[in-house]
């Protein structure tokens, strides 16, 4: 008899009876969207929560990267990375902004600092970096290069919910970070994002552009879109944020109990903690080396399928093999060897919140069990 289907990640979702108070609440003021007073709420409590001081919500966080860029008023080329979500490199795209991929480091995945400079040109205006699966890239490196060519940061945080290094928030590096709350995602608000910035001039700005560049009544500065979070979906956050610390505690027992099964598979490459840093636990990534492990990532990743186990390719193809963005110079493979082997190698199990452990142990009974 086959188990149950586990997919790479459920959502965690909070108490319906807790949410249907909420519900009630807006029912009562009928205020559902444009910075009702659980958005307001939202706002401060993830502020504090997160150790940021400024944070704009939004109805997803690709409108949050769009938007930022706009906020900057970024133009000409960005560098960028290929190892990543397909949105990091459409929000350039969306502000007809050309895409520069350099190449990332074997280790974490990030974009890879030493190659940055040999990439910028004089259309360089800014770096978007990703913190892949939450783990903080080289952003004193980052920021040393941008400073020298004087260049905005944009962090793509989507994977970097309460991530923070030494104490210190990564949200708070560069000059904007942008978070998604997606319901893949270690925090949601169903479809959601932010961006953190770190002024409350660049707050105001963020925030009258997702309101369609309204300031005040009558009076409209700028092109802006429509991102706005509204109440339903702020109040499902401020839920999660009541749980979110137990979620990610126990993402992080998940996480022990593969490294302990796995660690002895020859072949299988885990991705280890970073010193200083508390993580989110967002993704589990395993690197597959075929020549120690007998079978390579995609028929692991068929064979789990089999047993109902549906694991993902995160990030399989590169954004750089992608239709629109293939023929680019900086799309060329010779450029990207490491993000071409890591997405060749790469699969992201199973995690989240209600994943059991004996689930874990039959994931880890049949990876052990496929090796050759
Ligand atoms: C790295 C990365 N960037 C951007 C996004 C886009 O966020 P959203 O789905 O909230 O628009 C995602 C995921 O969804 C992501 O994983």
């Amino acid at each position: 008899m086959k188990n149950k289907e586990i997919f790479v990640t459920r959502p965690c979702m909070p108490p319906l009876n807790e949410f249907v108070k909420y519900l009630e609440r807006i029912w009562d003021n009928k205020i559902l969207t444009n910075n009702g007073e659980l958005h307001q709420q939202l706002e401060s409590e993830l502020a504090s929560y997160l150790g940021v001081k400024y944070i704009s919500l939004f109805s997803n966080g690709t409108l949050g990267l769009i938007s930022a860029l706009q906020a900057l008023n970024i133009s000409g080329e960005v560098i960028t990375t290929p190892f990543s979500f397909v949105a990091t490199t459409h929000s350039l795209w969306w502000n007809k902004i050309k895409p520069v991929f350099v190449d990332i480091e074997p280790d974490y995945l990030n974009i890879d600092p030493a190659k940055i400079e040999a990439a910028i040109t004089s259309k360089t205006t800014a770096i978007m970096p990703v913190h892949v699966y939450g783990n903080p890239c080289r952003y004193e490196e980052i920021e040393k290069i941008a400073r020298r060519h004087n260049l905005k940061v944009i962090y793509d945080a989507a994977h970097a919910f309460g991530v923070s290094v030494n104490g210190n928030s990564i949200l708070n590096m560069g000059d904007l970070s942008v978070l998604s709350f997606h319901a893949t995602k270690v925090f949601s608000t169903i479809e959601g994002g932010a961006i953190v910035s770190h002024s409350q001039e660049m707050k105001h700005h963020i925030d009258n552009l997702k309101n369609f560049g309204f300031r005040g009544e009558t009076v409209v500065e700028e092109p802006g879109i429509n991102a706005k979070m509204n109440e339903v979906q702020a109040a499902y956050g401020l839920l999660q944020l009541k749980y979110v610390d137990g979620f990610i505690e126990k993402r992080k027992i998940i996480t022990e109990s593969y490294r302990a099964k796995l660690q002895n598979t020859k072949g299988i490459r885990m991705i280890g903690d970073m010193e200083g840093v508390r993580h989110g636990y967002s993704y589990f990534p395993i690197l597959i080396d075929e020549s120690l492990y007998g079978i390579n990532r995609n028929e692991l990743y068929e064979k789990l399928k089999t047993y109902n186990i549906f694991s993902r390719r995160y990030f399989y193809p590169l954004i750089s093999e992608f239709e629109p963005y293939r023929d680019l110079p900086s799309a060329s493979r010779n450029n990207l060897p490491n993000a071409i082997e890591a997405s060749e190698k790469v699969l992201c199990l199973p995690i989240y919140v209600e994943l059991k452990e004996e689930e874990i142990e039959l994931i880890c009974k049949l990876i052990n069990d496929f090796k050759k």
